[in-house]
């Protein structure tokens, strides 16, 4: 065991995912791409919510929450948030209350991670058509502030679980995959949101697996604010482990070109959801995981992808977005209605 390890093994965390996640081959995805080998690392498998990213992050960022202080987990997020209802979900498994204050696009029903959310119980404050974060941050404080009026000790948890402590489930990911895959050339893409799990990535790449080249493909913020504040939440990282940190926004890969607007489908987004169902049996989300995977392939086609070093792509998860667009792949495949009689 080596001495960084050892230190990540020393930060608190508390068990919510299912690990290690699988690692896949995709090889009618490889040859349609043109790519030598192309594996998918199954984080949508964390079992949390449905699966995802965030369940890594929350190991970390919930720890503090289980020491008897604290009674309801507080969090914010965009309409259909993954990181939201996978902390109120994290919040019940840890036997706490869970309340959720999101923002976006005004809704008539509960689809998606909505219902879910109502599953979990987690009571909801939706700022319609506003999702800037300093107001759900803002929109947070304030309840936190009448919870405790009330005599409840609230825990609260930042946009997207995207701190140093959340990001070290990036670094933990990192080595996990380092330990499945060997030591080798390797170029790993990931959807970007909040830059925690690009921040672990880089970190992790650096202490575990050298010769990873870790490319995030933005779902939302432009480049160079992903370099700048995943370069930030790694060096936040690195000193949670006793290091100095170790990269500067310069060597953070980030690639913005077809991130559309945030949570809006794109065309793009749309034919790779398509190929991977339909080539790999993969289902991914019209805002996080398909626009990567759209990134994926515009990278490949561009030849900005060495196609003889295997490419992983990072499922990060979101499926139950799937469900808040089902009107939108209703022409993907013919289908016939036939009434009782056969008549159609
Ligand atoms: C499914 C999914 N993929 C990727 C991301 C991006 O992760 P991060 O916010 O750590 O950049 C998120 C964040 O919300 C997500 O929900």
């Amino acid at each position: 065991m080596s001495l960084v390890g050892d230190r990540l093994d020393a930060v608190r965390r508390v068990p919510l995912a299912a690990l290690p996640t699988p690692v896949q081959d995709a090889p009618r995805l490889a040859a349609h791409l043109g790519l030598a080998r192309l594996l998918v690392k199954r984080d949508d498998l964390t079992g949390l919510a449905m699966g995802g990213n965030k369940a890594r992050k929350l190991e970390y960022d919930l720890a503090p929450a289980t020491t008897g202080e604290y009674d309801t987990v507080l969090t914010v997020g965009g309409t259909q948030s993954n990181h939201a209802v996978l902390t109120a979900a994290a919040a019940r498994r840890l036997g706490l209350d869970a309340k959720l204050v999101l923002g976006g696009p005004d809704v008539s029903r509960r689809k998606g991670n909505l219902l879910l959310g109502a599953l979990y119980g987690a009571e909801t404050r939706y700022l319609v058509d506003d999702d800037a974060n300093d107001s759900l941050a803002a929109a947070m404080e304030s309840w936190a502030a009448e919870l405790r009026a009330a005599g409840r000790q609230p825990f609260q948890v930042p946009l997207g679980g995207s701190t140093p402590h959340g990001a070290l489930g990036y670094v933990a990911a990192m080595r996990e995959l380092a330990a499945q895959l060997g030591p080798g050339k390797v170029q790993l893409v990931a959807a970007v949101g909040s830059c925690g799990t690009l921040a672990g990535l880089a970190l992790g790449a650096r202490l575990f697996l050298p010769a990873a080249r870790v490319i995030g493909i933005s779902v939302s913020r432009a480049a160079g604010p992903i370099a700048a504040r995943a370069a930030e939440l790694a060096a936040g990282s690195a000193r949670l482990l006793g290091l100095e940190p170790v990269l500067g926004p310069s060597e953070v890969e980030a690639h913005d070109a077809l991130r559309g607007e945030y949570g809006v489908a794109t065309e793009t987004g749309r034919e790779a959801i398509l190929e991977s169902a339909r080539l790999e049996g993969l289902l991914l989300d019209p805002v996080y995981t398909g626009k990567a995977m759209a990134g994926l392939f515009g990278l490949a086609r561009a030849g900005l992808l060495d196609p003889a070093v295997p490419v992983v792509f990072l499922h990060t998860g979101g499926l139950p977005i799937l469900f808040s667009f089902d009107d939108a792949f209703d022409d993907a495949a013919p289908f016939a209605r036939v009434l009782p009689g056969g008549a159609r």
